[in-house]
């Protein structure tokens, strides 16, 4: 297939690029750049740099594209929470631009990078694709109200499209001929953070709020390894069924408390990690942990790299690259 892979210079969006080409599709990346790499994009796709508003400039009725792969996007939480209006617009805004572009275009074939950050506070756990919606954070509001707009295209103009709900993404793609790994800036998520701290690139950890309703009172989160995660969008794109608007929850079916992370990123790197109690975050669901049996069952979809060690292991030699890449002389 031919396909566009938008954010795809962002940590998700390379490794699934790197994948894609591995499988033998023809890959073109559109990122802006903004939070994404040019470096990560992986040997063999074609760079756009530009914003998906602009997605029309590429998908022409001419191109020849089969499907849309979108990533790009705004995802940290905490900040949806201080600068709502910036995600509106660049997760909904933006998105609806894609769509229309799409349409235009006549392609019919989209996977969606949605999120965990839909459900909220979750009634029941492991939560389940049929659980209810509630989010507690605008990020994932944004996310919840994309996947709206591909529903109506579903039904409408006979969409095929696969949104795929992530927990949480830790890990890197570690090959001999390729490393692919997280590269935010600023970097907001804990398992980044928490190493970091055990390279002395930072002197300690903020743990935000230990007064949740959990066994240790800091949030559980569900971990599930980038190179996994990537290879369930391959999956979707295949099962995608014109007219079809299917929903995966891809995690691990268990919770780690943040402690119980720090205590893994301590084990991992054998380093102390300082750590300073810090008031909750604005928007942070307490635990959220996913049911993946659907997408097990019908995209036939299996976690090889499944523990958190193998995930932190992996971040960690991810990062240890590079400060020896950055540290080298040009
Ligand atoms: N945390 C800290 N200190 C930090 C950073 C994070 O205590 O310095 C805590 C957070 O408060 C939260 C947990 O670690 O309790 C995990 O936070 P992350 O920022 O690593 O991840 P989130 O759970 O907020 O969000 C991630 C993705 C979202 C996705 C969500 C789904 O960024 O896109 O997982 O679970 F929606």
């Amino acid at each position: 297939m031919k396909l566009l892979v938008t954010g795809g210079a962002g940590y998700v969006g390379s490794v699934v690029t790197r994948l894609l080409l591995d499988a033998g599709h023809q890959v073109v990346v559109l990122d802006n750049l903004v939070t994404g790499h040019e470096r990560a994009v992986p040997q063999g796709a074609t760079l756009v740099r530009a914003p998906v508003q602009e997605a029309a400039t590429v998908l022409t009725p001419d191109a020849g594209f089969d499907g849309v792969v979108h990533f790009a996007g705004l995802i940290a939480a905490g900040e949806s929470m201080v600068r709502p209006e910036v995600y509106w617009h660049e997760n909904m805004t933006a998105s609806l631009a894609l769509l229309d572009a799409m349409r235009a275009a006549g392609v019919r074939r989209l996977v969606f990078s949605s999120s965990a950050a839909v459900y909220g506070d979750p009634v029941e756990v492991p939560i389940p694709e049929t659980a209810a919606t509630a989010p507690t954070s605008t990020y994932g509001a944004t996310k919840l109200a994309f996947d709206y707009a591909i529903r109506s295209e579903t039904v409408a103009h006979k969409l095929a499209a696969v949104s795929l709900r992530y927990f949480n993404v830790a890990g890197a793609l570690i090959r001999p001929d390729v490393r692919i790994g997280e590269r935010h800036d600023p970097e907001t998520h804990l398992i980044p953070i928490a190493l970091q701290v055990a390279a002395g690139k930072r002197a300690r950890l903020q743990l935000f709020g230990d007064d949740y309703p959990t066994s240790d009172g800091t949030c559980v989160r569900d971990y599930i390894h980038v190179a996994d995660l990537a290879d369930a969008h391959l999956r979707a794109l295949d099962a995608a069924t014109p007219g079809d608007h299917r929903i995966y929850n891809l995690g691990s079916g268990s919770g780690f408390t943040n402690k119980q992370v720090v205590d893994v990123v301590r084990e991992v790197t054998g380093h102390p990690v300082p750590v300073e109690l810090a008031p909750r975050r604005p928007g942070d669901p307490a635990a959220l942990v996913a049911s993946s049996a659907k997408a097990e069952a019908e995209l036939g979809w299996v976690r090889n790299r499944p523990t958190l060690r193998d995930m932190v292991e992996d971040a960690w030699t991810f990062m240890r690259d590079e400060t020896v890449m950055r540290e080298e002389p040009a």
